[in-house]
Protein backbone atom coordinates (compact mmCIF):
# COMPACT_ATOMS: atom_id res chain seq x y z
CA UNK A 1 0.00 0.00 0.00
CA UNK A 2 2.92 2.94 0.68
CA UNK A 3 4.75 1.80 -2.06
CA UNK A 4 1.91 2.51 -4.14
CA UNK A 5 0.55 5.49 -2.36
CA UNK A 6 4.15 6.73 -2.81
CA UNK A 7 3.80 5.85 -6.79
CA UNK A 8 0.97 8.19 -7.28
CA UNK A 9 2.41 10.82 -5.24
CA UNK A 10 5.02 10.96 -7.91
CA UNK A 11 2.66 11.77 -10.47
CA UNK A 12 0.81 14.33 -8.86
CA UNK A 13 2.10 17.52 -9.99
CA UNK A 14 1.64 21.09 -8.33
CA UNK A 15 1.38 24.48 -9.31
CA UNK A 16 2.15 27.68 -7.59
CA UNK A 17 0.24 30.61 -7.78
CA UNK A 18 -3.02 28.89 -9.22
CA UNK A 19 -5.92 29.75 -9.16
CA UNK A 20 -5.02 32.84 -7.09
CA UNK A 21 -1.43 34.33 -5.86
CA UNK A 22 -0.16 32.24 -2.41
CA UNK A 23 -1.93 29.08 -3.57
CA UNK A 24 -0.04 26.20 -5.04
CA UNK A 25 -2.60 23.83 -6.87
CA UNK A 26 -2.03 20.15 -6.68
CA UNK A 27 -3.40 18.64 -10.01
CA UNK A 28 -5.27 15.41 -10.03
CA UNK A 29 -5.39 15.37 -13.48
CA UNK A 30 -1.45 15.32 -13.70
CA UNK A 31 -1.87 11.42 -12.75
CA UNK A 32 -4.48 10.31 -14.31
CA UNK A 33 -3.55 11.44 -18.19
CA UNK A 34 -1.50 8.00 -17.24
CA UNK A 35 -3.12 4.92 -18.03
CA UNK A 36 -1.08 3.05 -15.59
CA UNK A 37 -1.64 5.38 -12.83
CA UNK A 38 -5.47 5.67 -13.50
CA UNK A 39 -5.52 1.94 -12.44
CA UNK A 40 -3.27 2.66 -9.40
CA UNK A 41 -5.29 4.87 -7.91
CA UNK A 42 -8.64 3.21 -8.32
CA UNK A 43 -6.88 -0.07 -7.06
CA UNK A 44 -5.88 2.22 -3.78
CA UNK A 45 -9.43 3.67 -3.99
CA UNK A 46 -11.54 0.58 -3.75
CA UNK A 47 -8.57 -0.84 -1.61
CA UNK A 48 -9.20 1.65 1.23
CA UNK A 49 -13.12 1.17 0.62
CA UNK A 50 -13.14 -2.46 0.93
CA UNK A 51 -11.02 -2.49 4.64
CA UNK A 52 -12.67 0.21 5.62
CA UNK A 53 -16.00 1.02 5.02
CA UNK A 54 -17.49 -2.33 3.74
CA UNK A 55 -21.05 -2.26 4.29
CA UNK A 56 -21.25 0.97 1.90
CA UNK A 57 -24.01 1.50 0.13
CA UNK A 58 -23.76 4.14 -1.98
CA UNK A 59 -20.81 6.89 -2.94
CA UNK A 60 -21.66 10.60 -3.06
CA UNK A 61 -19.02 12.40 -5.78
CA UNK A 62 -18.65 16.26 -5.11
CA UNK A 63 -18.83 18.56 -8.37
CA UNK A 64 -17.23 17.97 -10.36
CA UNK A 65 -13.63 16.45 -9.32
CA UNK A 66 -15.00 14.23 -6.74
CA UNK A 67 -17.58 12.79 -9.78
CA UNK A 68 -14.33 11.10 -11.78
CA UNK A 69 -13.13 8.97 -9.13
CA UNK A 70 -17.06 8.00 -7.09
CA UNK A 71 -18.53 6.79 -10.32
CA UNK A 72 -14.85 4.69 -11.46
CA UNK A 73 -14.71 2.88 -7.81
CA UNK A 74 -18.98 2.78 -8.07
CA UNK A 75 -18.65 0.72 -10.85
CA UNK A 76 -15.76 -1.79 -9.38
CA UNK A 77 -17.64 -1.84 -6.29
CA UNK A 78 -21.05 -2.68 -7.53
CA UNK A 79 -22.78 0.33 -5.51
CA UNK A 80 -24.53 3.53 -6.13
CA UNK A 81 -23.06 6.57 -7.13
CA UNK A 82 -25.20 9.76 -6.03
CA UNK A 83 -24.03 13.69 -7.02
CA UNK A 84 -23.82 16.48 -5.26
CA UNK A 85 -24.11 19.69 -7.59
CA UNK A 86 -24.15 22.83 -7.09
CA UNK A 87 -27.67 24.54 -6.92
CA UNK A 88 -29.17 24.59 -9.92
CA UNK A 89 -27.68 21.51 -12.11
CA UNK A 90 -29.72 18.66 -10.95
CA UNK A 91 -33.40 17.85 -12.49
CA UNK A 92 -36.36 16.83 -10.36
CA UNK A 93 -36.77 17.18 -6.23
CA UNK A 94 -33.43 18.21 -4.57
CA UNK A 95 -32.90 18.84 -1.03
CA UNK A 96 -30.59 21.49 -0.64
CA UNK A 97 -27.87 22.76 2.29
CA UNK A 98 -26.86 26.38 2.03
CA UNK A 99 -23.37 27.13 3.58
CA UNK A 100 -21.04 30.17 4.00
CA UNK A 101 -18.62 30.77 2.17
CA UNK A 102 -15.46 33.71 3.07
CA UNK A 103 -17.27 35.76 0.82
CA UNK A 104 -21.39 35.36 0.60
CA UNK A 105 -22.43 31.62 0.41
CA UNK A 106 -23.57 28.69 -1.56
CA UNK A 107 -25.71 25.69 -1.98
CA UNK A 108 -25.22 22.28 -2.47
CA UNK A 109 -27.81 20.25 -3.87
CA UNK A 110 -28.57 16.38 -3.68
CA UNK A 111 -31.57 14.70 -5.96
CA UNK A 112 -34.36 13.77 -3.08
CA UNK A 113 -34.99 10.10 -5.42
CA UNK A 114 -31.38 9.37 -4.70
CA UNK A 115 -30.94 9.30 -1.33
CA UNK A 116 -32.82 7.22 1.38
CA UNK A 117 -33.02 7.31 5.25
CA UNK A 118 -30.23 5.20 6.61
CA UNK A 119 -28.68 4.77 3.39
CA UNK A 120 -24.83 4.12 4.34
CA UNK A 121 -23.02 6.24 2.07
CA UNK A 122 -19.30 7.48 1.45
CA UNK A 123 -18.11 10.85 0.78
CA UNK A 124 -15.59 11.01 -1.99
CA UNK A 125 -13.68 13.92 -3.22
CA UNK A 126 -10.05 14.89 -5.00
CA UNK A 127 -9.10 16.94 -1.96
CA UNK A 128 -9.68 18.22 1.50
CA UNK A 129 -8.09 21.86 1.87
CA UNK A 130 -10.15 24.08 4.24
CA UNK A 131 -13.08 21.42 4.51
CA UNK A 132 -15.57 23.62 3.62
CA UNK A 133 -17.08 21.49 0.47
CA UNK A 134 -17.12 18.28 2.77
CA UNK A 135 -18.56 19.48 5.89
CA UNK A 136 -21.23 20.90 3.79
CA UNK A 137 -21.81 17.91 2.00
CA UNK A 138 -21.67 15.88 5.16
CA UNK A 139 -24.43 18.63 6.50
CA UNK A 140 -26.65 18.09 3.61
CA UNK A 141 -26.64 13.95 4.03
CA UNK A 142 -27.14 14.40 7.74
CA UNK A 143 -30.31 16.41 7.04
CA UNK A 144 -31.29 13.72 4.39
CA UNK A 145 -31.09 11.30 7.53
CA UNK A 146 -28.30 9.66 5.45
CA UNK A 147 -25.88 7.16 7.68
CA UNK A 148 -22.55 8.51 6.37
CA UNK A 149 -19.75 6.25 7.34
CA UNK A 150 -16.69 8.38 6.04
CA UNK A 151 -15.24 10.30 3.69
CA UNK A 152 -12.38 9.23 1.35
CA UNK A 153 -10.01 11.95 -0.32
CA UNK A 154 -7.13 11.14 -2.41
CA UNK A 155 -5.27 14.29 -1.01
CA UNK A 156 -5.08 16.30 2.40
CA UNK A 157 -3.76 19.47 3.21
CA UNK A 158 -2.77 18.80 6.47
CA UNK A 159 -2.56 22.09 7.99
CA UNK A 160 -5.66 23.54 6.96
CA UNK A 161 -7.00 20.79 9.29
CA UNK A 162 -10.29 20.78 7.04
CA UNK A 163 -11.01 17.43 9.19
CA UNK A 164 -11.94 19.29 12.13
CA UNK A 165 -14.63 21.12 11.04
CA UNK A 166 -16.92 18.04 9.63
CA UNK A 167 -19.49 17.06 12.35
CA UNK A 168 -20.37 14.15 14.42
CA UNK A 169 -17.03 12.42 14.39
CA UNK A 170 -17.24 11.39 10.58
CA UNK A 171 -13.71 9.71 9.66
CA UNK A 172 -11.78 10.82 6.68
CA UNK A 173 -9.26 8.76 5.05
CA UNK A 174 -6.85 9.95 3.15
CA UNK A 175 -3.72 8.86 0.71
CA UNK A 176 -1.50 11.89 0.58
CA UNK A 177 -0.47 14.01 2.81
CA UNK A 178 0.78 17.44 2.44
CA UNK A 179 2.05 19.65 5.07
C1 LIG B 1 -11.78 21.91 -5.02
C2 LIG B 1 -11.49 20.44 -4.72
C3 LIG B 1 -12.42 20.14 -3.59
C4 LIG B 1 -12.50 21.46 -2.84
C5 LIG B 1 -11.60 21.41 -1.63
O1 LIG B 1 -12.93 21.97 -5.85
O2 LIG B 1 -11.78 19.64 -5.88
O3 LIG B 1 -13.71 19.81 -4.07
O4 LIG B 1 -12.04 22.47 -3.75
O5 LIG B 1 -11.61 22.63 -0.94
P1 LIG B 1 -12.21 22.85 0.52
O6 LIG B 1 -11.80 21.66 1.36
O7 LIG B 1 -11.54 24.10 0.96
O8 LIG B 1 -13.69 22.97 0.36
P2 LIG B 1 -13.34 23.26 -6.65
O9 LIG B 1 -14.33 24.02 -5.86
O10 LIG B 1 -12.10 23.99 -7.07
O11 LIG B 1 -14.12 22.75 -7.91
P3 LIG B 1 -13.90 21.55 -8.98
O12 LIG B 1 -13.85 20.24 -8.26
O13 LIG B 1 -15.13 21.68 -9.80
O14 LIG B 1 -12.63 21.82 -9.75
MG1 LIG C 1 -13.88 19.97 -6.20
Amino acid sequence: YEQKVAKLKSKIKSYPDFPKEGILFWDIFSAISDGPTCRLLQNLLVTVIRAKYPNVEAVVGLESRGFLFSFSVATELGIGCLPIRKKGKLPGEVISYKYDLEYGSDILQIQKDSIRPGIKCLIIDDLIATGGSITAATNLLLNCKADVVGCLVIMELISLNGRSNIPNGIPVHSLIKYD
